[in-house]
């Protein structure tokens, strides 16, 4: 699959539209933004860290000078950041929304809202912003949210014991739980709220999501993985297709070839039940109202 050539025959120009993309600094995130910029896309970036942030906007206004880019400095791990974040967009014209942002082996901790910070990261952060950012999406004639998905919601199904098994050890399985309530809260919440939604799958890709590994881990995996599986610009483009293409209720976009390698394929997300997403939803809701009790937030 020649990257250029699949661009050409699946895109279509986003002058005078804003993507805005939550970790676009990482592997996957910049090469999206290199391809939003590519379209005329205007950018806003929500990220945690500024000096990154700062570097990719002048890599990005060097080569497109017309670009309009803000950043926004965002912690997911930090909800008050996400609400800040939230308020100074809310009268932002955002047409696609990205929810790429994600983190996998990292020290665990319990977050002031008292949750697993992978369960915040991956999920109930993302999940906020796209409830605030609801009425921005609706003014769009485009309203498109992706949200980055992984075959590793696969590996479990919920426990309504141990909603964001913060009692897991494993940190595949709590980021696994955390992605399959992002993508099955959204497909209930989207539906209900008649806005596009796209769940995608990279594939398998070498970025910085493994950077927590050991470095004897690291050592191993490092030139097998970059031999082995499609390098982020190419992983990147099941997010893109993510965009262009309307999507089914339970269907996923990944990979052609095991999930892993190849052009995008749209194919119908074998772990999905109506059942378990909604209820997902319902467990998505509560945590939203919670965080708006204790935030004080009316
Ligand atoms: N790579 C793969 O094989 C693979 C496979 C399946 C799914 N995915 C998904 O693809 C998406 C992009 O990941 P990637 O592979 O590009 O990894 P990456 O290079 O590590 O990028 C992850 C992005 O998430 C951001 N992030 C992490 N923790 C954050 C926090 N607390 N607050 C705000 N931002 C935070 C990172 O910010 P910093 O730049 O500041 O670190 C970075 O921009 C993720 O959702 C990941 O789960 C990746």
């Amino acid at each position: 699959m020649k990257q250029e050539k699949w661009l050409k025959t699946h895109t279509k120009s986003l002058i005078g539209k804003t993507v805005a993309i939550t970790g676009a600094t990482g592997g996957i995130g910049t090469q999206l933004c290199h391809i939003f910029a590519k379209l005329d896309a205007n950018l806003i970036l929500i990220n945690r860290n500024l000096e990154r942030s700062n570097k990719l906007k002048l890599e990005l206004e060097k080569l497109y000078p017309n670009i309009n880019i803000e950043i926004y400095k965002t912690d997911l791990e930090k909800i008050e950041d996400v609400k800040t974040t939230a308020e100074a967009l809310r009268h932002k014209q955002i047409d696609i929304l990205i929810l790429n942002a994600g983190a996998y082996k990292i020290k665990r901790k319990t977050t002031s809202l008292g949750f697993d910070n992978l369960f915040q990261i991956n999920f109930i952060s993302q999940y906020f912003l796209v409830k605030k950012l609801i009425k921005n999406l609706k003014q769009s004639e485009i309203k498109k949210v992706v949200a980055v998905g992984s075959i590793a919601h696969e590996y479990s199904s919920i426990n309504l014991s141990d909603i964001d098994f913060s009692s897991v050890k494993s940190d595949s399985k709590t980021y696994g739980n955390a992605k399959r309530f992002l993508m099955f809260s959204l497909f209930e919440l989207l539906k209900k709220q008649n806005i596009d939604f796209a769940v995608a799958h990279p594939g398998i890709t070498p970025t910085n999501i493994t950077q927590n590994y050991s470095k004897t881990i690291n050592a191993i995996i490092k030139y097998p993985m970059k031999a082995i599986f499609m390098k982020p610009e190419k992983a990147c483009i099941s997010i893109i297709e993510g965009v262009f293409e309307a999507q089914d209720y339970g269907t996923w976009v990944g990979p052609k070839h095991f999930n892993i390698w190849g052009a995008p394929k749209v194919s119908k997300l074998k772990t999905f039940s109506e059942a378990e997403s909604k209820q997902i939803y319902d467990i998505a809701e509560k945590i939203y109202t919670k965080i708006k009790t204790e935030t004080k937030e009316i």
